[in-house]
């Protein structure tokens, strides 16, 4: 099929890719000329594993283009909405400017039968209100909202092979026919038995940000278990491995530590909040702010640890920070737990140096106040305290013994409980974890 995707950000270009990999001719579609630039080269503007090996087949096999020319989606049946939906400045609502920007620069170049589809994460209630606009238009086409699923860091793999596909199609020969086209695109998925929800647009919407408040609710409510376990000694951890056992429950996103982040789930529960509240039910998800705080609190905790771990004072002192990406195989560090930790260490007169396998040019970006390593060896040396806030594997591996002949006082924070504890204390280190004695 002919397919476009407006929009080439973090979902953009890996379902572009990933459309052209399955077999679609697609052209990839953004106002950033650099980003396009840099995609039309075949190189992935943003670390994701995976990636840049299907961009470069994809490229390589003609069926995937890139341009800032809204004309160039001309001959496409379907065409994707994948721009962001970030927190609008000085309120907790979706800024959907992008969305409308996209819509209005593509109504021009809609053609009977064309099917536009939203995957962009919005408000319940949008799709509604753009089916009217392209309807309203006269183009003769038509709308369906299919919201994403995937996570940084699987990106490909959670495209190639999601899990579930939801379609909220419009009633009624309008809604066969985008069913039908989106079964042609998703032939692959349909073909491997993909679970299937077809739906109207509000629930469609809805999935998305209650799978999204879901996932964060479960990560606070074990962060909560943690507050309590820090004030009564028992261990988060062996509590998440012991309710995880329980099915109903899942160990799954059980994991306490310096919380969630991204450019999704805390601006995801934001939105989902406001939009309860314009709809007159802001009661039914009030607890979502109950989640936000636990979540932020949690960060303030490691910050806390970490300034009594250097005696209560921390001006002066040199801490390393391991990790900035808000979670491991991700260079996207939105909302990162982990560069709040190290922003607010420097604030209170600390020497950060922080290191990342691949975040430390968008923290740079910033965060220019921060210095930054590239080696762990370089990070370690002569600190009065390590903090982990991102699990990346090259920390996990690390030798506590190896690291504490390189750091000056052997104390380490864990913000992800994520190191072995009895092999770090048997090496000399002082070990603090979140939710645990
Ligand atoms: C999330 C959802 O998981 C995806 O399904 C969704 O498509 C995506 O948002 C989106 O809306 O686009 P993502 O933001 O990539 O995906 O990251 P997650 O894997 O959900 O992790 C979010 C945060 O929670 C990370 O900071 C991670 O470190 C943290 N987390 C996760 C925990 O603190 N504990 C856990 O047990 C699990």
């Amino acid at each position: 099929m002919k397919l476009s995707v407006i929009g080439c950000g973090y979902l953009g270009a890996v379902h572009a890719s990933a459309m052209a990999e399955l077999g679609h001719d697609v052209i990839g579609i953004d106002v950033d000329a650099a980003k396009i630039g840099r995609l039309a080269e075949g190189q992935a503007p943003f670390f994701e594993p995976g990636l840049s090996e299907v961009l470069t087949s994809a490229m390589k096999s003609g069926r995937l283009r890139f341009s800032t020319d809204m004309a160039d989606v001309a001959g496409a049946q379907v065409h994707f909405i994948a721009v962001g939906t970030p927190q609008k400045p000085g309120s907790h609502a979706a800024d959907l400017r992008f969305v409308d920007a996209a819509i209005t620069a593509l109504l021009p170049h809609l053609s009977v039968g064309d099917l536009v589809v939203g995957k962009s994460t919005v408000p319940v209630g949008t799709a509604a209100r753009l089916a009217e606009v392209i309807a309203a238009s006269g183009t003769g086409a038509s709308l369906a909202w299919n919201p994403e699923f995937l996570r940084e860091g699987f990106a490909v793999k959670d495209t190639i092979s999601p899990d579930r596909l939801v379609y909220g199609v419009p009633s009624g020969e309008a809604g066969k026919h985008a069913q039908a086209l989106l079964n042609q695109v998703y032939a692959t998925a349909i073909a491997a038995e993909t679970p299937l929800v077809v739906t109207d647009y509000a629930t469609a919407e809805l999935v998305k940000v209650s799978a999204n408040a879901f996932l964060a609710t479960k990560i606070s409510f074990i962060n909560a278990m943690a507050e309590i376990a820090e004030v009564s000694g028992a261990d988060v951890t062996q509590l998440a491995d012991a309710i995880g056992f329980d099915s109903r429950i899942g160990r799954r996103f059980l994991n306490a530590g310096v919380g969630f982040g991204g450019g999704c789930l805390p601006k995801d529960i934001r939105a989902f909040t406001a939009r309860a509240e314009e709809l007159g039910r802001g009661e039914s998800v009030a607890f979502l702010k109950e989640v936000d705080a636990i979540n932020l609190r949690r960060r303030q905790r490691v910050v806390d640890l970490t300034v009594s771990a250097l005696g209560a004072r921390a001006y002066g002192r040199k801490v390393a920070v391991l990790g900035l990406s808000f979670k491991p195989h991700s260079d996207d560090v939105r909302d990162s737990p982990a560069l709040d930790v190290a922003v607010q260490l420097h604030g209170l007169g600390a020497e950060v140096v922080a290191t990342d396998p691949q975040a430390i040019d968008n923290s740079r970006a910033r965060h220019p106040q921060l210095t930054y390593a590239v080696g762990i060896e370089e990070t370690l040396r002569g600190a009065d305290a390590v903090v982990l806030v991102t699990e990346w594997p090259e920390f996990r591996a690390i030798d506590p013994a190896w690291a504490a002949s390189i750091v000056r006082t052997p104390t380490v924070i864990d913000g992800r409980n994520t190191l072995d504890a009895t092999a770090w204390r048997a090496a000399g280190w002082t070990y603090h974890g979140l939710g645990r004695p």
